[in-house]
């Protein structure tokens, strides 16, 4: 379990290229088994959700090989349609490959998958979706087994727009005979990007980020090369650590239109934000003034996963706010490592009230999820003295060595083990 040692008190100034987004590289990857052909995927971060995705694809019979920031797959040789239970219970992306594999193979076994422990994350709209064309599950002692033998095109209508059951579904209906019609389908820019690799591959996807997908089966894909969208939940990271703790910080290669949520409620605050194509700049000086409330939603609403890290803008603000998490339940359990540090939160159910203080105090802390942790090095940064935060394997999940991003800006991390 890695540890990071903050030194509070800096403004933070420079800029940073931001890499692919995690969660448009995982369902990319879990895609890569769908073609025996290679596949090339350029741009990706180091981070542990990839490298375990890489390595539950090789227990398929996956060759990977990874050069810098390139990933070549090739599935010439797939052995194996049962997704290793060890792995899957570390990485919740996991389940999206049974969409893939289905397709493939026509028959998957993967267990219930684990994750960051932000809520239920029942599987209940992946499995009636995977129903609905004609694959037959049995779930059994925590596995669940899929034959696919009748997988067909069909119309399904998703109960709630979850991202990973649209994933799951969309890949296992590129190569199903007929048409699919998901509707209700999530529509962050994560979807948008895998209906363009499996276009790239030879699908026949279109309609994502509308909420109505059409996909029409092919009988093969191929393989090919390509760059994932930048990772907006990054960029949004330290887009609220340059408002929380002040300085000048600008970003590159983002996409102002995937931080729009974000954007809007920033420019709310005292911070000034500038847009030129793929560049934001921010500057913030002070104390950031609060929003009276935010709450979280599927996209285009404000990301859950941007939630925490404005919760730690929102304590040092001025005044006092309100955050509903609509999303994942347990998100608020940063609360507890917040208060250590000085802030003024209470918690009622979904809904969090947030009274800005001026100072956050360094204490010892514990990161419970990936993004709760990021939110935490940024409280670090911006409280009087030092911070310990405990568990940052969470953190390397998703932000590749966040001490050296943050420390390019000028802020002073240390990794104690
Ligand atoms: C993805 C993202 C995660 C982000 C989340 C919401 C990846 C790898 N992860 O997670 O970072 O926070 O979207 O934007 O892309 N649900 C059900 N039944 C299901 C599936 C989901 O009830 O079968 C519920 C979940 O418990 C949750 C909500 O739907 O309350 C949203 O989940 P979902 O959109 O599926 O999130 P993930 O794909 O797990």
């Amino acid at each position: 379990m890695s540890k990071l040692l903050v030194k509070g008190g800096s403004s933070l100034n420079g800029e940073v290229r931001i890499k692919g987004a995690k969660n448009a590289i995982l369902p990319i990857l879990a895609a890569t088994v769908l073609t025996e052909e290679e596949c090339v995927i350029r741009d990706v971060p180091h981070l542990t959700d990839i490298a375990n995705m890489l390595r539950i694809i090789e227990g398929l019979g996956a060759k990977c090989l990874v050069e810098q920031d390139v990933i070549t797959v090739k599935n010439d040789d797939l052995t194996s349609h049962n997704v290793p239970t060890d792995l899957a219970k570390e990485l919740r992306s996991s389940f999206f490959l049974l969409g893939p594999i289905l397709g493939r193979m026509r028959r998957a076994v993967v267990a219930y998958p684990g994750g960051c422990d932000i809520g239920v994350r029942p599987l209940d709209i992946h499995l009636k979706g995977l129903r609905e064309m004609g694959i037959a599950i049995e779930e059994s002692h925590g596995m669940i087994y899929c034959d696919g033998g009748r997988l067909k095109g069909a119309d399904v209508a998703l109960d709630f727009p979850s991202v990973g059951a649209t994933e799951n579904l969309m890949m296992a209906a590129v190569l199903a005979k007929g048409t699919t019609r998901i509707t209700n389908a999530a529509k962050e820019p994560e979807i948008v990007d895998l209906q363009n690799f499996l276009n790239a591959m030879g699908a026949k996807v279109s309609g994502a980020g509308s909420g109505r997908i059409t996909v029409e089966g092919v009988p093969k894909m191929h393989g090919c090369t390509y760059t994932p969208i930048p990772d907006r939940i990054v960029a949004g990271t330290l887009l609220i650590a340059g408002a929380t703790c002040g300085g000048n910080v600008c970003i590159t290669n983002a996409v102002p239109e995937h931080l729009e949520p974000l954007l809007f409620k920033m420019s709310k605050s005292t911070c000034v934000i500038s847009q030129q194509s793929d560049r934001i700049s921010l500057s913030a000086s002070g104390r950031p003034r609060g929003f009276d409330k935010l709450e979280t939603q599927p996209y285009p609403g404000f990301p859950t996963d941007l939630q925490s890290q404005m919760m730690v803008m929102m304590s040092v603000a001025e005044g006092t706010g309100v955050i509903v998490e609509n999303i994942f339940e347990t998100r608020f359990r940063i609360v507890r490592e917040l208060t250590k540090m000085g802030a003024m939160i209470t918690v009622k159910d979904r809904a969090a009230v947030i009274r800005g203080v001026k100072r956050l105090e360094g204490a010892a802390v514990s990161a419970g999820d990936l993004r709760g942790g990021a939110a935490l090095v940024i409280a670090g940064v911006r409280a009087d003295g030092y911070t310990v935060i405990d568990h940052a394997n969470y953190i390397d999940r998703g932000y590749e060595s966040i001490e050296k991003t943050f420390g390019a800006l000028g802020a002073e991390i240390k990794r104690l083990e």
